[in-house]
């Protein structure tokens, strides 16, 4: 055994000054902490681990409060996991000024306290589970808030119009709740916006036209709640190759505007809804960006046999409408992750290939006379 050469203590300990000398300047700011204490005592002192170092310097408290160099709060990381009820947010977390950044998840219940829009520095505001009551409209003057996940949650009222004046925002997620009323045509205003998910919460009317606006949208939830009308004839300017729109699980009814068949987008899911008519065109060999295509469980009426698909499609479900005609050839030679054309009116010969045979039947049956592997023989 030889001892370390001493230039390597040397480092060590140059090092280990360093250290404690920064750890010195992010001595945790005296109110901040106090604020901090506050929270814990407010939520009954959960025996969380999450809780269990919040002694000392509170910028070092186990990775769930990050400080900027002058020994300010700037991040509350909280999971409440082992909370035996369930706990609000308290309002002091408003008195937190330099707060860019809130994660807290757990057992939560009762509503965001209002003290939260003073906190003017935030960026970053997620939120989840259990709290109720309706979404505070004064979180518009959030104005450096870039993403806002509330979702999971058990708010209810609407969506207040205000949040449109977020104008950083590039993540919107409220989810999973019990939103009600209708889309506020006001967030088309979110120009940065990369993601806007409103799926499985209550919302009613018509999809605002006004969010073909959101240039840098790639992904648009609004499945599983209770739309009515049609698609916005301006979708079809949506033209991200990138983008995924989901229009599922509502009660969107008409046509599909001719215009929508413009849009490039990589998965469009329209299904279960009351949809009718021609949507044909939302195919073609030139749609090279798209993946994924849902129409399953509406009312289309058209003829595939003429289709064309473009080589990049993976996955089709147009099962349950009223679609017609045959299989097309190019159908067999496609590389399809998801097949399902049953229960149509759908004829003729399933095209041969290296891919169709083993789907099993069930994607192919209920229709007028499809025939052939894995199908049986068609007569004749
Ligand atoms: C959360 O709180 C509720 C209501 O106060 C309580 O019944 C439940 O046991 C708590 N859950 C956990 C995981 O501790
Ligand atoms: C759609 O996007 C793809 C991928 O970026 C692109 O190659 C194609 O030209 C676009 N098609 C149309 C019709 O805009
Ligand atoms: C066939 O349909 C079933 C549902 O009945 C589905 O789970 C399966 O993925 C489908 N197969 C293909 C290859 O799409």
């Amino acid at each position: 055994m030889e001892s370390p050469p001493p230039k390597i203590s040397l480092l060590s300990l140059l090092l280990f000054s360093l250290f404690s000398l920064s750890s010195a300047a992010s001595l945790c700011n005296p109110s901040d902490k106090r604020v901090l204490q506050q929270l814990k005592n407010r939520l009954n002192n959960p025996p969380d681990i999450a809780f269990t170092g919040w002694t000392g310097d509170c910028c070092t408290w186990f990775g769930n409060i990050g400080c900027d160099s002058n020994g300010r709060v700037t991040s509350f990381n909280i999971f409440l996991t082992s909370s035996p009820t369930a706990q609000q947010i308290p309002p002091a977390i408003g008195n937190l000024p330099f707060l860019q950044s809130i994660e807290f998840h757990g057992n939560l219940t009762g509503p965001i306290p209002d003290s939260i829009s003073n906190l003017a520095n935030l960026q970053s505001l997620h939120l989840s589970s259990g709290l109720t009551g309706s979404i505070p409209g004064s979180l518009s003057k959030l104005k450096k808030l870039t993403s806002l996940d509330l979702s999971g949650n058990e708010f209810s009222g609407s969506i207040p119009p205000s949040l449109g004046q977020l104008n950083s925002l590039t993540y919107l997620d409220l989810s999973l709740s019990k939103l009600s009323g209708s889309i506020p045509p006001t967030l088309a205003r979110l120009a940065k916006l990369g993601w806007l998910d409103l799926s499985s919460n209550a919302l009613t009317g018509p999809i605002p036209a006004s969010l073909s606006q959101l240039t840098k949208l790639g992904r648009l939830d609004l499945r599983a709640n209770r739309l009515t009308g049609p698609i916005p004839a301006s979708f079809g300017s949506f033209k991200n190759p990138e983008i995924n729109l989901f229009f599922g699980q509502n009660r969107l009814s008409g046509p599909i505007p001719r215009s929508f068949g413009n849009a490039n987008v990589s998965a469009l899911d329209l299904s279960m809804n009351r949809f009718t008519g021609d949507a044909s065109f939302l195919l073609g060999r030139d749609k090279t960006a798209l993946e994924t295509l849902y129409l399953n469980h509406n009312h289309f009426k058209f003829d595939f046999s003429k289709m064309e698909f473009p080589i990049t499609i993976r996955n089709l479900d147009i099962q349950h409408n009223e679609i017609y005609g045959s299989l097309p050839k190019q159908v067999g030679q496609l590389r399809w992750d998801f097949f399902m054309v049953n229960n149509n009116r759908l004829c003729g010969k399933i095209p041969t290939g290296r891919r169709l045979k083993h789907i099993s039947p069930d994607n192919f049956t209920h229709n007028k006379c499809l025939c052939g592997v894995p199908l049986p023989p068609c007569k004749i």
